[in-house]
């Protein structure tokens, strides 16, 4: 078959990667989807299996932050399209590492920025640099107004600060070097296949297991939710018909306050575990704040739905269904990524030994 686009996918081995190569690879045979990623703690090609023998699909094993690895990519695979989700990406490990935050968000971002740059310097027409970031760039809120793509940036921790400085680059390469990039900024999402270091799964394997549920601080902090396929889809439709030079906010109009999600988590895994009612609520357990934890995030996605239609399809009693019975049923995933490293992990943070 003819190759008609030439994709490169980073960080595909990721929690939104994988849904996003996924998608790709399934409903465009004609692309050529490449996907590089370090497969860092976080990057986990159990996440692909069932994509991973498609004519289309390709992985490499590359870290963007080695340039001499990002040049040998571009020379073999004349990438027409780039999708850049590779990064470090949770917060809480940014406090304890921030160092590893900025090598990878900021100067692999550049890495990437630059081999494009050089790859597409004779014919920028129909090309596409398509960075991925968070509406964390934005700061925080108090308990009314959403972002919108105006809002000034002021990240608070060093995960959304690093994350705001790739953004700066990649406005600043479209308007001084006239590469063609766009960037979207998305709430937090949930689904299968995100690692348990992160609110909602760490929640559920704790629940089945019988831990306790960290909360931090009062469990008072919002946050707006969006199911991982409806941001892949979202990707799909701006990398399709976004405009260069733009930003867009994606979001699931979904806020819930920490504590009040993790108490309907609480009922549901209840329910599907056969527990009496009320039994999970009392692993909650209310922990030491995050430093410089942000009260609210709420988005308004409504410039991506005036220009593309797009729109959340999937109601959070449906999400929720779907993801904890996707980690009901996918223990040995559950089992293979909670070995080793994560225990080290979960007791320096939740466990102080
Ligand atoms: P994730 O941590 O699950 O996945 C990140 C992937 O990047 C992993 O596969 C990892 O191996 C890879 N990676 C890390 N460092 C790398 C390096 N140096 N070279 C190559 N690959 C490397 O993250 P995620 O939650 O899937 O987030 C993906 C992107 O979306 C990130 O850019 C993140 O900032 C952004 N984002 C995430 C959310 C969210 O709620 N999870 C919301 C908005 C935006
Ligand atoms: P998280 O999933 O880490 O995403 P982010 O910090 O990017 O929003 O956290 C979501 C919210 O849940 C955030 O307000 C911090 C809080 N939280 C807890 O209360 N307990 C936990 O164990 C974790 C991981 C997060």
């Amino acid at each position: 078959m003819k190759i008609k686009r030439s994709i490169l996918i980073t960080g595909g081995a990721g929690f939104i990667g994988s849904h996003v190569v996924r998608r790709f690879v399934t409903r465009y045979p004609d692309y050529r989807i490449v996907n590089a990623d370090k497969l860092t703690y976080a990057g986990n090609l159990e996440n692909l299996t069932d994509v991973e023998k498609k004519d289309n699909y390709f992985f490499e094993k590359i870290d963007i932050t080695d340039k001499k690895a990002i040049a040998g990519l571009f020379a073999k695979y004349g990438f027409d399209g780039i999708i850049h989700l590779a990064a470090e990406s949770h917060v809480d490990r940014s406090i304890t590492s921030p160092d590893e935050f900025v090598h990878t968000n900021i100067v692999g971002t550049v890495n990437l920025l630059n081999a494009a740059l050089s790859s597409w310097q004779k014919e920028k027409e129909n090309k596409l640099f398509y960075h991925i970031s968070t509406d964390e760039v934005y700061g925080t809120l108090g308990s009314t107004g959403r972002f919108t793509e105006e809002t000034a940036y002021d990240p608070r921790s060093p995960y959304s600060a690093s994350k705001a400085s790739s953004d700066h680059l990649v406005r600043a390469y479209y308007h001084t070097y006239g590469l063609p990039a766009l960037i979207s900024n998305c709430s937090n999402n949930y689904g299968p296949n995100q690692f348990p270091e992160k609110l909602i799964p760490l929640a559920i394997n704790n629940i089945k297991t019988n831990r306790p549920v960290p909360v931090y601080g009062e469990g008072a902090n919002i946050r707006d939710w969006l199911y991982v396929e409806d941001h892949a889809a979202a990707i799909d439709q701006i990398f399709h018909n976004g405009k260069p030079g733009q930003t867009y906010n994606i979001g699931g109009n979904n806020e819930w306050r920490n504590i009040d999600l993790i108490r309907l988590l609480c009922r549901i895994m209840d329910r599907k575990l056969k527990r009496p009612e009320g039994e999970s609520e009392k692993l909650i357990t209310f922990v030491k704040d995050r430093p410089g934890h942000d009260l609210r995030y709420a988005i308004d996605s409504s410039k991506l739905k005036n220009e593309t239609g797009w729109e959340p399809m999937t109601s959070f009693e449906e999400g929720l269904e779907k993801t904890v019975d996707w980690y009901l049923t996918n223990t040995g995933w559950m089992n293979n990524v909670i070995s080793g490293e994560y225990e080290k992990y979960y007791d320096s943070m939740y466990t102080g030994r």
